[in-house]
């Protein structure tokens, strides 16, 4: 399963790339403007830190012009994934992109059946927006699992990319359900490797090593 992170801002980035576990990162227009950075300079730092694919969202709401904007974003790297919103314009433009070989991420999935017409669009990836369904009172990971099923069915090679990421808690429920990816805010990531029974343990050993009075360098 691969770890995304889901922001813009390259400290944070900077910061866990250098754990090897980032598999690639996720913006959006939100996340971009968070940064407070010019966009495409922002882009190319990225592209530059994390090898994986990078996500980076169009802003038109119409397929003619979505593409024109993939192109230009796709130009930045080789690792640009083209993020388009799940209507119909953003799967016309979705197709014309995967026809022209260009990787594109579809994002603001709710349901099933958007994630069905999705991988139809020829998407290489499907964000559902796992925290803010639960915000809504739905089930993100039950959504998870329907959209799991569904692409195992029929074959299809889209990656399902949990998104919306509130907790480890959500981490867990992705990977359980079978999702490919998972896009973590670095707070949540960092999280991941936390457990108080963990530090106690640690502390425990170390407390006992030093009565042997040895070291290994
Ligand atoms: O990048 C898309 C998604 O992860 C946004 O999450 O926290 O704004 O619901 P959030």
């Amino acid at each position: 399963m691969k770890l995304f992170l889901d922001t813009a801002d390259i400290a944070e980035i900077r910061t866990w790339a250098e754990t090897g576990l980032v598999d690639g990162v996720t913006t959006n227009p939100s996340l971009v403007a968070k940064s407070g950075r010019p966009f495409f300079e922002a882009l190319k730092e990225i592209c530059d830190t994390v090898a994986g694919p990078i996500s980076a969202e169009v802003v038109a709401l119409d397929a003619a012009t979505m593409v024109v904007e993939g192109r230009k974003l796709s130009d930045v790297a080789d690792n640009v994934v083209v993020k388009l919103p799940l209507t119909v314009e953003g799967l016309k433009a979705c197709r014309a992109l995967a026809d022209d070989s260009i990787a594109c991420n579809v994002t603001l999935c709710f349901s099933a059946a958007q994630a069905l017409l999705a991988a139809k669009a020829g998407a290489a990836y499907i964000s559902p927006f796992i925290g803010r369904l639960d915000d809504a009172g739905h089930d993100g990971a039950a959504l998870l699992g329907e959209i799991r099923e569904i692409y195992d069915i029929y074959g299809f090679s889209t990656e399902i990319l949990a998104a919306s990421i509130r907790s480890p808690l959500h981490v867990r429920d992705a990977a359980l359900a079978g999702a490919d990816c998972a896009t973590l805010p670095a707070k949540v990531f960092g999280q991941l490797y936390q457990h108080p029974l963990t530090d106690k343990g640690l502390a425990a050993f170390l407390a006992d090593w030093k009565t042997t009075g040895q070291t290994i360098v």
